[in-house]
């Protein structure tokens, strides 16, 4: 796929690993819509991108991804303002174990509602230009955690969502292709919650496995995976994939 004046929206990119996919699309000269819940951020990042990549390059949207009609009008706006979308990331997520609902809500219901969207949006069989979704999972979805047991559930949930979702494209001729992004750690704020009981709850006794797994995997910077994640929009051979990146052992595509 080539990037330049395509139109992507990125979920959950006031900050973190969000705002480095809206500024990785950005430096290929992409169109992005940012959301996010949170707008004070948002702003800020949004001032920040207008600043290096011009005003009308981006534009945020406040928006909860766990409300239907908030998430229906991100997509509406989007393609009122820029006429199309060609790429969805979804990367808004909580890793709360005290609010496990809520978690699930936003790691896996939200991001389910999104890739339909996207699907209304895009779908070739249907009228659309096709494009590239990008779901945000995690190594969680491939390894247990006895001090996340809910976050593991819904980066598992997002593996098997985004490889099935992928297969249905693939067999339905839908023209959109559905790939996994599996991070290791991260240097971003989701880190310095990992052992806070107010996050861990129950599993608090367990704070020390994070600090097990952080030391064997390192801790990547967000630019680093901003470039993983443009070589999944890209390279138009990838769908179904799930695309590991960690700090100790760079990008590795799972086998499956
Ligand atoms: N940081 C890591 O080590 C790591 C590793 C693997 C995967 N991930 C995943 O990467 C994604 C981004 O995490 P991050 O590390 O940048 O965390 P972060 O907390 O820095 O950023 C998450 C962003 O999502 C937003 N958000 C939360 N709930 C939302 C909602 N309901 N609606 C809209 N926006 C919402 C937050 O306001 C925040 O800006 C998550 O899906 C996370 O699970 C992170």
């Amino acid at each position: 796929m080539i990037l330049k004046n395509s139109v992507g929206l990125v979920t959950g990119a006031s900050r973190g690993l969000g705002k480095a996919f809206a500024e990785a699309l950005l430096k290929k000269e992409a169109k992005v819509v940012i959301c996010d819940i949170n707008h004070e951020e948002g702003a800020i990042t949004k001032a920040e991108f207008d600043e290096k990549y011009g005003p009308s390059q981006t534009t945020f949207v406040t928006c909860d991804v766990t409300s239907p009609s908030q998430l229906k009008d991100l997509f509406s706006q989007t393609v009122q303002k820029y006429g199309k979308l060609d790429i969805l990331c979804n990367n808004a997520g909580i890793n709360n174990e005290n609010i496990w609902e809520k978690t699930i809500s936003v790691n896996l219901v939200a991001l389910i509602q999104a890739n339909y969207l996207a699907l209304e949006h895009m779908r070739c069989d249907r009228g659309g230009q096709g494009g590239s979704i990008v779901n945000v999972a995690s190594l969680s979805s491939f390894q247990i955690a006895a001090h996340a047991p809910v976050y593991t559930a819904t980066k598992h949930g997002v593996l098997g969502f985004t490889r099935s979702l992928a297969e249905a494209s693939k067999l339905g001729n839908y023209g959109i292709r559905i790939n996994a992004l599996c991070p290791g750690f991260v240097n971003t704020s989701i880190l310095e919650t990992l052992d806070q009981e107010e996050i861990l709850g129950m599993f608090y006794q367990f704070k020390d496995m994070a600090k097990h797994w952080i030391n064997l995997f390192g801790v990547l910077e967000p630019s680093v995976v901003g470039d993983a994640f443009i070589q999944l929009v890209e390279d138009d051979s990838l769908n179904g994939a799930a695309m590991k990146i960690t700090s100790s052992k760079g990008i590795q595509f799972e086998n499956f």
